[in-house]
């Protein structure tokens, strides 16, 4: 089956919110958990946009939303931790990604050097301190400056595409409601 152009070339209207989510949802990528500490609480949020930037000097990217409520705040604090996480830990990724429920109750987490919240059994930690913040459109692209890195174990990376965990064949190609992506699934 061949998926049809949203538009044809030429008298496109720019995409619409819901087009952008569904065809970036194509776009496979993994999870993170990114992660603060503000007056002493721990915040984070679940973040797919995670990107590597520069080796030297080493540079990280997220971008964030500007309705989240933990981003402002891992902002203020001035420092942030990327938990990379494993194809296990669906659940971390649940609880982090809503707006609803104590993301870190009873969770086994500890503080890195710089405070923020390392999370347990994760593939990788990057901790960062904010070096740079770009505003585009609706979000804040983050550039991180990295302070150190935790290479912590061998193991899948938990997957994200099409708005579900993992590879699966099984869903039709065409880009059509309901669309896909984690707004449609997460509040
Ligand atoms: C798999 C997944 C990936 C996500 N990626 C991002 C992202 O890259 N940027 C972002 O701002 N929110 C992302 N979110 C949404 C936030 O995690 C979600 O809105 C969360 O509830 C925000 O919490 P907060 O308001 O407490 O900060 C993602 C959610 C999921 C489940």
């Amino acid at each position: 089956m061949t998926a049809q152009p949203f538009h044809a070339a030429g008298e496109a209207p720019p995409p619409t919110p819901q087009e952008m989510r569904s065809a970036m949802s194509v776009f496979a990528s993994g999870v993170t958990i990114v992660t603060g500490l503000d007056d002493g609480e721990p915040v984070g949020f679940a973040c797919q946009s995670f990107a590597s930037v520069s080796l030297e000097p080493p540079l990280v990217l997220f971008c964030a939303d500007h309705r989240g409520r933990a981003w402002p705040r891992i902002r203020r604090s001035g420092r942030f931790t990327v938990n990379v996480l494993g194809e296990d830990q669906r659940e971390v990724c649940g609880r982090f990604g809503s707006r609803t429920g104590l993301k870190f109750q009873g969770l086994d987490w500890s503080a890195s050097r710089w405070g923020t919240p390392s999370l347990p059994d994760v593939l990788m930690r990057a901790h960062a301190e904010v070096h740079a913040v770009h505003v585009s459109g609706d979000h804040d692209i983050v550039i991180g400056r990295v302070l150190a890195l935790e290479v912590l174990k061998p193991g899948k990376p938990l997957l994200f595409y099409r708005g579900k965990f993992g590879i699966d064949d099984g869903l039709p190609l065409e880009l059509k409601p309901p669309f896909l992506g984690w707004g449609d699934h997460w509040g």
